[in-house]
Formats: C-alpha cells, structure tokens, sequence
C-alpha cells in the first residue's frame, strides 16, 4: 500500500532582473548634499540601479520570472499562481501580477499582488506555502518587484540615497517527501500602529488625487530613519529566532542567512545577535541598494548563482519593511 507522504514547498528554480542603469554615490554627490564616504559608512551602499522609462515593476518582474521557470525548467502554462509582491505596482489597477501573467503567457494561473512593503516576498512566500503543503496547487511564481526610484524625493538625502530598482523569482514546487525539505516554515507578523514610520502618504482612497498633493510632495517616501533601524534589528533578529525555534533547529544549524538589504550595519547587528560569520551572510546592497520586496529574491538568487547555497543547506530569511511589517523563513535547500 502506498503511504501518503507529507506535501513540502520547495522552491526548484531562482531568476533575476536588474535595470541597466547604474547610479554612483559620485552621482548622487553632484546633486545632492551628500558624499560617496558617508554613504558607505553610514549605509554599505555604493551604487544602485535605476529604472528608465518604460522599465516597470511588471517589465522587471516578467524577466525575472522567465529567468525563474528556466532555472526550474517549468512551462509558464504549467504554473497555478503568481503572486507578485510590490509597493510599486504600474497602475493603480489591474494587478502588477496581471501583467506579467500576460508578459509571460501563464496562461491558466491565477495572478494578484500583495502589499507588504519590503517584507512582500517573505509574506508572498508564506502564502505560497499554505497552497502547496495543503495540496491545492503544484506550481506556484512568487516575485517580488520594485521600481522604488519612482516614489523618491531625489532632494531628500536622508532617503533617496537608500533605494534601487529590479526584481526577483522564484518558482515553488508540491513535493511529498518523509524528510522536511523546501520551506520549512514562514513566520509573518504587522504592528499597524507604526504605519508612518515608513510611509508614502499620498494616496488615491482618502483624498483624489490632486496637483496640489503632488506639489506639496506627498506622493514621495517619508522615513523615521533611527526608529525604523532599530526595530530593524530587534524584530529581524527575534523572528529569526522564532523560526530556528518552531523547527527545533539553532543558529549553528545556519548555513546561509540572506537578510532584507536595507542597510549594512542593519546586517552586521543581526548576524552578530544570531553569530553568523559574515561569510554565511549574503549581502549585495552594495551594488543595489534597498530593493523593498526585491531585495530577498535578488540576493538569494545571486547566491544560488553563485553557489553560495547549495543542496541541503539551511538558509534563513529575514526581514523587516514598512507596514510595520516583519517576517523569517527557513529552507533546507
Ligand atoms: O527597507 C525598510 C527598512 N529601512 C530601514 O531599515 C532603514 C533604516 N535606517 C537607516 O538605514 C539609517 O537610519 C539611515 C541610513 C537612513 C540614516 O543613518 P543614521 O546613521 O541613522 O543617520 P541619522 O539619520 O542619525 O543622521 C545623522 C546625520 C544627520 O546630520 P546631523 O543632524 O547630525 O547634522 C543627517 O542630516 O547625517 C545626516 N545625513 C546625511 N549626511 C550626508 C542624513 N543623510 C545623509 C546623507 N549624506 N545622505
């Protein structure tokens, strides 16, 4: 008699898509009150990609999940869901995932966006995983995409220094397996009564749209830098540990951690809470910046790529973005 095996999620194929241009902090300094040296110190961040016209979350996305399915060697009519996770989609409606859906010709999938800010792949993920360890789908495209140069205040030093633009793919599979492989668990959380510590206020549901709430910049991001860094920490590296925890596992089990890239001393006091060798930390905002809900699909497709993560090692996700949102994800590759 057969035995039923568990389902597990497992994510089988990682792509990538980066806009081509490049922007220096000697770039930034010619316009801004800023200096290549306090940026790298204060930040990590040397460079960023910058979206050009007619680049878009779903452009980006699209190419990110064609790379993704190859990766996996899946057919995009084979795939169930897509779920694209962006703060910045094209249009206020249809859905970003809507046009990739029709950018990449999945055709029989069902295709939506969530909100979570930077912490939308983690949540994405999350949601990815209830479909697949329940039975109800086989193949699922979980993206996260982000053109976050649009909503700067390019006057705003404090911030617009801070962000890039690209995306990232995954492809996940339903595998019944004995052994707990793939997405071990997703832990996801939101503290709605931080809301304006990382917010941009200008919207379409409270007030019209108006020239005058585009003059009076409110369609720009506004950050509580200090706050949001150290609620960075504490939470990233508490959900970090819940994770490690629910699956009986300890920091020493870690082979990879892949944290949200929104500043390089963020990173390093994270690591540092979960003694991670700095080795074992993927770290790419140097070249990137923040990418919001890009930023953890870039990076751990790089280090797949790479070969900074290999089969069977235990890699850790982790994140804290606006909302507040915060979330940890553990896979045995
Ligand atoms: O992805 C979502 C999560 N986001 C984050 O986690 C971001 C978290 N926050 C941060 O990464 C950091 O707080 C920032 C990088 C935004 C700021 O760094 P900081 O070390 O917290 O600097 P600060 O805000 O305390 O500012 C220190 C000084 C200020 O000058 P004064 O008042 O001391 O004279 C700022 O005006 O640095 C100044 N400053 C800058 N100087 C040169 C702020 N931005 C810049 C800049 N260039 N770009």
């Amino acid at each position: 008699m057969n035995k039923h095996l568990p389902n597990r999620a497992r994510i089988t194929g990682t792509g990538s898509c980066l806009p081509e241009r490049i922007v220096t902090n000697l770039d930034l300094e010619k316009t801004l009150d800023t200096s290549d040296q306090w940026i790298r110190e204060r930040t990590g961040i040397i460079e960023r990609r910058i979206a050009e016209k007619g680049e878009s979350s779903s452009t980006l996305g699209a190419e990110a999940a064609r790379r993704a399915l190859t990766a996996a060697g899946e057919k995009p009519e084979d795939i169930d869901m897509i779920i694209v996770c962006t703060s910045t989609p094209d249009v206020i409606y249809p859905s970003t995932a809507c046009f990739v859906q029709r950018e990449i010709g999945a055709s029989k999938a069902v295709a939506y966006d969530i909100s979570a800010v930077c912490s939308g792949f983690v949540f994405g993920l999350s949601i990815a995983e209830q479909y697949l360890k329940s039975g109800r789908y086989e193949t699922i495209l979980v993206i996260g995409a982000e053109v976050n140069s649009r909503l700067m205040d390019w006057t705003d030093r404090s911030t617009c220094i801070l962000f890039g633009d690209g995306a990232g793919a995954v492809v996940l599979k339903r595998e019944e397996s004995e052994e707990p492989v793939g997405l071990l668990s997703s832990h996801i959380y939101s503290d709605g009564n931080r809301a304006e510590m990382l917010i941009v206020p200008g919207g379409i549901g409270r007030e019209t749209i108006s020239r005058q709430a585009v003059e009076d910049n409110l369609y720009t991001l506004k950050m509580e830098g200090q706050a949001t860094f150290k609620v960075a920490v504490k939470k990233m590296t508490e959900v970090s540990l819940e994770a490690l925890e629910h699956n009986n596992l300890t920091k020493e089990n870690l082979n990879v951690v892949v944290p949200h890239q929104a500043n390089r001393r963020i990173i390093s006091a994270v690591a540092e809470k979960l003694k991670m060798d700095s080795s074992k930390v993927i770290v790419n905002l140097d070249k990137l910046g923040n990418t919001g809900g890009a930023s953890i699909p870039i990076a751990l497709d790089q280090a797949v790529k790479s070969n900074r993560i290999k089969r069977d090692d235990l890699v850790l996700l982790t994140v804290l973005g606006a909302g507040l949102t915060w979330g940890a994800a553990l896979i045995r590759w």
